[in-house]
């Protein structure tokens, strides 16, 4: 079992200049995530999740305030910590375990330890007799597997996810939640799952962290103190669904609309407006 340390974000602001101004995309963003938990983000498109994300995994590293993993100020990638996009990013002319494989380039495993490693991994995800397959022989759940598998080869100790089954059908999603829950537990580690899905956020989540937009605030973080497996029919799953629902309740449309609206142009109809939970 991993052994991750303390994420803890400190006053973090963060904002992009675009057309020379510039342009706030996170505020005062505070949030403490103990070892081995399992925390969601939700939040209207545009309100600074994928950034976020970014800033902890060390893609960027321009921002004031503080990341701190372990008490150690974050400073670009680590091997320590995975991640998982919404398209799976895998090489179509490499097979699955080559692709997973590809996670290790960087780690000073022997190559027999990397051929066990990467099948160890691909027997995780329950890929196992796929090892030969390319990704146009896969589906896209197949493929998100595949996708996790490269994110935790190299055993990090924190598993970032965004919006990782956005793009799957429902049932292949439902199936992966259950997947992940798995992995999480047999692993260990940290995850941050962002999602617009508010009843995966609650299924998976310790805690939902509620965001809202212009600039990317914290609205709430709400606990979800609920035994694994949840049971998404019960009166108390529905209840902490309605807790995080509760919080983009009372919002102007435009808050949760997608794209966001530019001042003075037209409100669409109500028909077509677009919610991003
Ligand atoms: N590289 C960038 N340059 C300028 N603006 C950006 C850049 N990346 C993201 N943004 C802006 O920052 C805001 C937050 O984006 P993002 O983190 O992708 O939001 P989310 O993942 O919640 O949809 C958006 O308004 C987006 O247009
Ligand atoms: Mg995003």
């Amino acid at each position: 079992m991993a052994h991750a340390g303390t994420l803890d974000i400190r006053g973090l602001n963060k904002q992009y200049e675009v057309r020379g101004e510039a342009l706030p995309v996170l505020q005062d963003i505070h949030l403490t995530i103990e070892p081995g938990a399992f925390v969601s983000i939700v939040g209207s498109s545009g309100c600074g999740k994928s950034t976020l994300l970014r800033l902890v995994i060390g893609l960027e590293g321009d921002y004031q305030g503080e990341i701190l993993l372990n008490g150690q100020r974050i400073a670009g990638t680590s091997l320590n910590r995975g991640i998982v996009f919404q398209e799976h990013r895998l090489f179509p002319w490499l097979t699955v375990e080559k692709n997973v494989a590809l996670g290790l380039l960087n780690s000073n495993l022997t190559e027999g330890m990397q051929r066990a490693t990467v099948r160890e991994h691909i027997e995780l995800v329950g890929l196992s007799g796929f090892e030969k397959a390319y990704p146009h022989q896969l589906s896209g759940g197949m493929s998100q597997r595949v996708a996790i598998a490269r994110a935790l080869v190299n055993r990090p100790d924190i598993l970032l996810l965004d919006e990782p089954f956005g793009a799957l059908d429902a049932m292949t999603r439902a199936h992966l939640q259950q997947e992940l829950l798995r992995i999480w537990q047999q692993e260990g580690i940290t995850m941050i799952l962002v999602t617009h899905d508010v009843e995966e956020a609650v299924f998976l989540g310790d805690q939902v962290v509620v965001m809202e937009p212009r600039p990317g605030r914290i609205r709430r973080v709400v606990p979800v103190d609920l035994p694994h497996p949840r049971e998404r029919t019960s009166f108390a799953f529905a209840a902490a669904k309605e807790a995080v629902m509760h919080e983009f309740a009372g919002h102007p449309a435009a808050e949760l609309a997608e794209p966001p609206l530019k001042r003075g142009e037209p409100l669409a109809p109500a028909s077509q407006w677009q919610f991003a939970v």
